[in-house]
């Protein structure tokens, strides 16, 4: 799988973060609760924001005394850090741009509506507003380059949710002036290019092109009678995907750190673009236009604060792709996010995930708000499966433990086993079994049973299994001959889970270069109740007697 950060020897770090409140980066007093936070929720890497109208206070002068700031508390944290550039666009709004651009509006353009009203955002089709980010994107990154010796900054993500919010395109003399232009003839070309547009992700196809020939396949014009209904959004689309990569080039020319985009996703309410979410942004609509468009972003990243199965799963196959890494910048820290980072890591080949608003997740005293516990154990058990993660991901032997409203089972064919997956908590389950099974006894509290099933199982092959999780238990059969499989010591659970053919079960934790290192073995009746994990205990790791006789 493609991974967006990187350890500075090279290994793919996959970075559990969280965010910041977007005031928080003020100052280190403000910050004081985020890192305390932070270091309750297990996280290795924090995000948050640089302010340009602090960087850049006058033009042309550089403040760097907000970064040093964040720098050296990570550091001492020990964390890692995403810096946030909230330059032109912030929630495809400008609030964070410095007075003296605020002041010189007739050289810093701004968007306007269709009654010229004048927005609070600043027009992607103004070039001074888009050298004066260039410029000080550029310092920031040079500041980087020579001041993080360390490596504790892993990424930029370059604005915050760009794009307009209140029009879908800029009626500005200088916005209609783009609108009534001819399509560019790199768009033109890349309409017309054979085959399906590329770079559309899993979903495959198209958006801008099916729009394109739904309106004609017209091979000139402006963007109205190329694009027809949607060329609102798709012109400024090509405006903002144009100015953010030149940011990013102007960037990367300094120091060359992954950077990416984050999205406001356009499957909001009415999803109407500019009212419902910001037109411009990369958008599912446009996103196929918008990877053409910004050779110089590393990734184009969906902000995903849905937590059900269906449109968690929608937003990554519209996002991940061979030529996209999945990271989710934004997202909540709710027990069913926890849930769904499992199935990203599996099915979309996730990197990376944040949950926004850390510092008010714990109390005054530090300690999780209720509600926050599960999360919290999805980070601690991905930090320990994180050497699996490296090795496993996209190569169809690692196995996501999802468990969903209804269900407490479910079925895994490893090949040369079956697996059975039994959740603690029957969440509505009518089947589930409700025989409060042993853990050990380190584990017998509510809390050990009452979470959702979730976690990840790798089977390496040659009966050697890894798990990581909490709220299941794994309960293998080998796939032998039908007698072998029917018989009167596999067919009855009790039976199945006291003949099992373990050599080894041993509760570990690696060490580098994928080295295993036992804690514990487990034998009698912390064996007899199937393979049982919890998010306190590290890696289980199971080797049966020879997986295919
Ligand atoms: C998404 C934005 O990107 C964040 O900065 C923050 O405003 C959150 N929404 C609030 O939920």
């Amino acid at each position: 799988m493609n991974n967006l950060f990187y350890s500075r020897d090279g290994t793919p770090f996959f970075s559990l973060g969280g965010q910041v409140h977007n005031s928080s980066s003020y100052s280190e007093e403000t910050m004081r609760r985020a890192w305390k936070a932070a270091e309750a929720l297990g996280l290795n890497t924090v995000a948050a924001p640089v302010f340009w109208n602090l960087l850049e206070p006058e033009e042309g002068v550089y403040d760097y005394s907000q970064v040093h700031m964040l720098l050296q508390q990570a550091e001492a944290h020990g964390m890692h850090l995403i810096l946030l550039w909230f330059g032109s666009w912030k929630n495809g709004a400008s609030q964070y741009i410095p007075v003296w651009m605020r002041t010189q509006k007739e050289r810093f353009r701004w968007v306007q509506t269709i009654q010229h009203f004048e927005t609070r955002v600043l027009s992607p089709h103004c070039e001074e507003n888009r050298q004066a980010d260039a410029r000080a994107f550029s310092r920031l990154l040079a500041y980087l380059k020579s001041h993080d010796t360390k490596g504790i900054v892993i990424g930029v993500q370059i604005e915050n949710e760009p794009g307009q919010i209140g029009t879908p395109r800029d009626y500005s003399d200088i916005g209609e002036r783009a609108y009534k232009s001819r399509v560019p003839k790199a768009v033109m070309d890349w309409l017309q290019e054979p085959g399906p547009c590329a770079q559309a992700g899993r979903a495959g196809g198209s958006k801008v092109r099916e729009i394109w020939l739904k309106h004609g396949g017209r091979t000139q014009g402006d963007w109205e009678e190329v694009f027809g209904f949607h060329a609102a959004e798709i012109c400024t689309a090509y405006a903002f995907a144009v100015y953010i990569n030149s940011v990013s080039a102007a960037g990367k020319r300094e120091f060359g750190i992954p950077a990416y985009v984050n999205v406001w996703l356009g499957e909001m309410y009415n999803r109407v673009a500019g009212i419902d979410y910001p037109s411009g942004g990369a958008a599912s609509r446009v996103l196929d236009l918008w990877k053409r468009f910004t050779p110089d972003i590393d990734a184009i990243c969906p902000d995903i604060y849905y937590n059900d199965y269906l449109m968690y799963g929608n937003i990554c196959e519209k996002y991940a792709g061979p030529d996209n890494p999945l990271y989710i910048p934004e997202s909540g820290a709710t027990a069913m996010n926890a849930v769904n980072t499992f199935r990203g890591i599996v099915e979309f080949g996730l990197c990376g995930i944040h949950c926004f608003g850390i510092d008010s997740l714990t109390d005054r005293e530090g300690n999780l708000k209720p509600g926050v516990q599960e999360y919290a154990n999805m980070v601690r058990i991905v930090r320990a499966a994180a050497p699996l993660i490296q090795k496993y991901q996209g190569t169809g032997r690692l196995y996501a433990v999802t468990q969903y409203e209804g269900s407490a089972f479910d079925y895994i064919d490893f090949g040369d086993f079956v697996g059975r997956v039994v959740c603690t908590n029957p969440l509505d389950d009518p089947y589930a079994e409700d025989t409060r099974p042993y853990l050990d006894a380190a584990h017998t509290e509510d809390e050990h049973y009452h979470v959702r099933g979730k976690g990840l199982i790798v089977y390496e092959g040659n009966g050697s299994f890894y798990l990581a999780g909490e709220g299941f238990r794994l309960n293998l059969i080998r796939k032998d001959t039908i007698e072998g499989m029917t018989t009167g010591v596999r067919t009855s659970n009790f039976q199945n889970l006291r003949h099992q053919e373990y050599l080894e079960v041993a509760e570990g934790h690696f060490e580098a270069d994928m080295k295993f290192v036992t804690d514990r073995l487990r034998t009698g009746d912390e064996c007899d109740h199937g393979l049982w994990v919890h998010s306190d205990i590290g890696v289980v790791h199971a080797l049966l007697e020879e997986g295919m006789k």
